[in-house]
């Protein structure tokens, strides 16, 4: 019999995230799971799911239950969307271009991050003809946001994801406890990194050096994008004045869908709905910003009812089982957007590893209806679920 290889023994989210933790670097893995403070709002966003208990019916004859979900007016295989990461480069070279490939194969959207390591222009001409959603970060200079835009228009982008929960940087203290200034790694932590060779050699290696952002490169100076001052870029870009007003704009100015990242008020979800969103993301920023904040599933019923069928309700944070996203289809959600799940991954095995990430979340989602005894994503509801 031939030797299974580690990715073939993965069984389940978790055991990929164990082989992402064995082949990335301690400083890259505090990035990737890190929360803000003392990290409540993470490790809620993971036990919030076992506040509803199923309840299934029984004898109905589910044979291959229906996972194909309508998003934003096209199909999408998988009730399920590629969340944006941004540096996604840390974690292995091509990241970007290798889960968009990934998320193609599987017939889901993928979202580029403002931050992203490749480019807009990268993803359309390296991993062309899926669905395409570009996520902005407004920054302070308005005609770098303009040029975003246009530049996601003229790459194909159908929808433009706006993230609101960001204007202020998260704190997360496990991922600057690596360095002793901006960019330069504590001594433990480059022995570390010497002690993950494949990693050294794939992401850094040769002349490749500290990964970029490839949607900020033009706006950056020669000197800063090689010494890797991006990031301290950022920081002073984001805008903390963003407002309302700033949404009413980009709903003038991009005539594609408009997704808006960053709700868990319903009267926000509300005001979203009225300046013209086509979909909300119900999120906590998968803990990594305001500490102690409620997760998205406990608002999602309500906000669901809120808002009506008229807006798309997506939902992130935590989701590891298909158990997890048949409760937020349940209660109202249309499609769950993936974080982590699919950086470890890209992390632990490149494009294939994604591909498991997504077969297992299709896999226990199937299993999940059948004995549900519902045949199609669609037809879950509260019925299905009652509180613990
Ligand atoms: C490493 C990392 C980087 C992220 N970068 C971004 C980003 O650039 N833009 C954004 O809107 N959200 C970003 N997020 C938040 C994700 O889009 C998403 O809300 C979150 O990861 C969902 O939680 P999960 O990781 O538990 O699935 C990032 C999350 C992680 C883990």
């Amino acid at each position: 019999m031939p030797c299974l290889s580690a990715l073939d023994r993965v069984l389940n989210i978790s055991d990929l995230q164990a082989l992402a933790h064995r082949r990335v670097p301690a400083f890259a893995l505090a990035y990737l799971e890190g929360g803000a403070d003392d990290q409540h709002s993470l490790a809620w966003n993971r036990n919030v799911f076992d506040n509803w208990r199923f309840l299934p019916d029984t004898l109905v004859g589910a044979a291959q239950p229906e996972l194909t979900t309508p998003l934003l007016g096209n199909p999408s295989a998988l009730p399920l969307i590629v969340a944006p990461t941004g540096f996604n480069g840390m974690l292995r070279h091509q990241a970007d271009i290798l889960i968009a490939r990934a998320a193609h194969a599987a017939g889901i959207p993928f979202t580029l991050s403002t931050v992203s390591s490749a480019s807009i222009e990268d993803i359309a001409q390296h991993a062309p003809g899926g669905r395409f959603w570009f996520q902005l970060y407004v920054l302070r200079d308005r005609g770098i946001t303009r040029d975003l835009l246009a530049r996601a228009q003229a790459a194909g982008c159908e929808t433009l994801v706006v993230t609101t929960d960001c204007a202020h940087f998260g704190n997360r203290e496990s991922e600057r406890r690596f360095f002793r200034a901006p960019m330069k790694l504590t001594l433990p932590a480059m022995l570390n990194v010497a002690c993950h060779p494949a990693w050294t050699l794939d992401v850094i290696g040769g002349s490749r050096g500290v990964p970029g952002f490839g949607n900020l490169a033009p706006y950056l100076s020669p000197e800063a994008r090689k010494s890797g001052r991006g990031a301290a870029f950022i920081a002073s870009e984001l805008d903390p004045t963003l407002s309302w007003d700033d949404l009413a704009a980009l709903r003038a100015q991009w005539p594609g869908k408009l997704v808006v990242k960053g709700i868990l008020h319903t009267a926000d979800a509300r005001r979203a709905q009225a300046l013209g969103a086509d979909a909300i993301v119900l999120t906590n920023h998968g803990g990594r910003q305001l500490d102690g904040a409620i997760s998205p599933m406990e608002t999602l019923a309500d906000i669901a009812d809120a808002c009506g069928e008229a807006l798309e309700i997506y939902i992130d944070g935590g989701f590891r089982r298909g158990t997890d996203v048949a409760k937020a289809l349940a209660l109202g959600a249309r499609a769950v957007m993936l974080g982590r799940p699919l950086l470890y991954g890209v992390a632990a095995a490149g494009q294939p590893g994604v591909a498991k990430a997504l077969d297992i979340l299709r896999s226990e989602l199937t299993r999940t209806l059948g004995l549900l005894g519902v045949p199609r994503v669609g037809e879950l509801t509260r019925a299905h679920l009652r509180a613990a």
